[in-house]
């Protein structure tokens, strides 16, 4: 029992190192200030339809915090398709995570990131890339981009730390929902979805 504790705890402990090293190489393109705690993750994985047999996408997997919970939730692996831009975190996620396809790419030019699976659709997106650090056009397009990888009705599952949506409304093409509050993250998670008008 003591010697799990203490395996856990030196995870944990690692993640946070690597987390810290990745903020002062790149701050703006991680975003954060600590990963992302395992109750928002949780919640975040929540959203996927496990039944529907169809791959899960995520960006900005980061540490791997959430990749983790997608895994718990029943999603194999192969079926989780992850982008992420920074090659330090890539390269620990690819040894961390045996099985999911990360892809080492940009979020915000998917096609060209996502090569042969770029006319797969998926199930839902999960995504924790840093909007807030790009301009409002590129969260737009991004976000439009992401809905029409996924079927109608099907969410777009963003955190973000501001107190309102990082994309803006535009009701006529996209639906904005306020998914949850998470006190239990640092700093306290806004969890926002987004579906098909
Ligand atoms: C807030 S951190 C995510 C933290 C992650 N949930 C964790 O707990 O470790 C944002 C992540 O998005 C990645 N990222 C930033 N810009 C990106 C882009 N354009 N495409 C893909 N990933 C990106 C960063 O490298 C970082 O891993």
């Amino acid at each position: 029992m003591a010697i799990r504790l203490k395996e856990r705890f030196e995870k944990k402990f690692d993640e946070e190192i690597r987390f810290f090293k990745g903020m002062m190489q790149g701050p703006k393109t991680v975003g954060a200030i600590a990963p992302t705690s395992s109750v928002t993750a949780k919640r975040m994985a929540s959203v996927i339809d496990v039944k529907s047999g169809l791959p899960v996408l995520e960006l900005g997997p980061g540490t791997g915090v959430i990749t983790k919970q997608i895994l718990a939730r029943g999603v194999a692996p192969e079926k989780i398709v992850s982008v992420e831009y920074s090659e330090n975190f890539y390269r620990r996620l690819v040894e961390d995570y045996a099985g999911v396809n990360f892809i080492h790419g940009d979020a915000f030019d998917l096609t060209h990131t996502l090569g042969a699976l770029a006319d797969q659709t998926f199930d839902c997106v999960i995504s924790a890339v840093p909007l807030l650090s790009f301009p409002m056009e590129a969260r737009i397009r991004l976000l439009e981009d992401l809905l029409n990888r996924i079927p109608e009705g099907r969410p777009v599952v963003q955190i973000t730390y501001g107190p309102v949506s990082p994309v803006i409304a535009k009701p006529d093409r996209y639906h904005i929902q306020h998914f949850d509050f998470v006190v239990r993250n640092i700093p306290p998670a806004q969890l926002w979805i987004y579906r098909k008008a």
